[in-house]
């Protein structure tokens, strides 16, 4: 495996790959791996030839008043992770080779899908996250992208950009790596009380709940919204609720009714970490 800091080192590798035909996919994260970061990997080395994980904590993507300078940075424990799940290169930038110029940045941004959810409450963030993953596709020059659907927002939004810019990139979306417990694998999990951590798992259970509420009844996402209000409420107390929301799963638009496909995303603030889940739920499905 490789290590790789700068951007003109990563094009003397791939531009050699691709012209030999190799699949080059690149696994994007900012670092601090986890077993959800490492299914991705997994996903990358089984469907292509070559495996590039990119590690950036990415500063347009954070608010002034969110936790760029404090986000948890363990390089060398992601390096043997990396190393043991398949990857053929890691790719470490620094800021300065990722951003150059002080001020001033062509940035992309997708509009509408990236105003509810997590947009709402963190504005500019999927600029920040859509320039930055436009570069690490032109730099990694990748055939395949591997993202989370814990990140159901943002893998929506990435597929938008890629079709509207006619990115030759296909997206692949994986599933969620969770706890025993159901809660959903995050780097922000290490921040939360001992008694918090034990509230967390109530977002993934209010979700499960409310998907199996849509599979019985077909009620009125209001309905559905205020159970998983109440749940939240009830198991995770010290949790003060960002937004609890039924959106269409391509238009990321709210729904009155929930039926035929429907996504259910939570976020909750807890004293130091902001958790987020969802889940998909689809009326042809008869699992409730
Ligand atoms: P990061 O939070 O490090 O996540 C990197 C990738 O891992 C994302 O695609 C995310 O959805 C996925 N992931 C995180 N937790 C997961 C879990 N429990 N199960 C499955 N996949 C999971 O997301 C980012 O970084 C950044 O915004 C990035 C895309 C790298 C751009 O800077």
């Amino acid at each position: 495996m490789k290590t790789i800091r700068t951007i003109n080192e990563l094009r003397r590798i791939v531009n050699p790959a691709r012209r030999a035909g190799k699949v080059i996919a690149l696994v994007p994260t900012m670092g601090n791996l986890h077993a959800g970061h490492l299914s991705l990997i997994r996903r990358a080395r089984a469907a292509s030839d070559v495996v590039i994980v990119s590690i950036f904590v990415n500063p347009t993507q954070f608010g002034p008043n969110e936790d760029f300078a404090t986000y948890p940075r363990t390089p060398d424990a992601d390096l043997d992770a990396c190393r043991n799940n398949g990857a053929d290169i890691v790719f470490m930038p620094a800021v300065d080779d990722m951003y150059p110029y002080d001020g001033g940045l062509t940035t992309v941004s997708v509009s509408k899908l990236g105003d509810n959810l997590c947009g709402a409450s963190r504005p500019g963030h999927f600029a920040g996250v859509c320039t930055v993953v436009s570069k690490l596709f032109n730099i990694a020059q990748c055939d395949k992208a591997f993202f989370g659907m814990k990140d159901f927002q943002q893998m929506a939004i990435i597929r938008r950009m890629v079709e509207d810019l006619n990115f030759p990139v296909e997206i692949v979306a994986c599933p969620t790596v969770r706890e025993s417990d159901g809660l959903a694998m995050s780097s922000r999990n290490s921040r939360l009380t001992s008694d918090e951590r034990q509230q967390a798992p109530a977002l993934w259970k209010s979700l499960s709940d409310a998907r199996r509420m849509i599979l019985t009844s077909n009620p009125q996402a209001s309905e559905v919204i205020d159970a998983i209000k109440a749940s939240l409420a009830r198991n995770a107390p010290d949790g003060v609720i960002d937004y609890v929301k039924i959106v269409h799963p391509h238009t990321l638009n709210d729904v009155q009714v929930t039926s035929p496909q429907v996504l259910v995303a939570v976020a909750v603030k807890f004293t130091n970490a902001r958790l987020i889940d969802n889940i998909l739920v689809d009326a042809a499905d008869d699992r409730a």
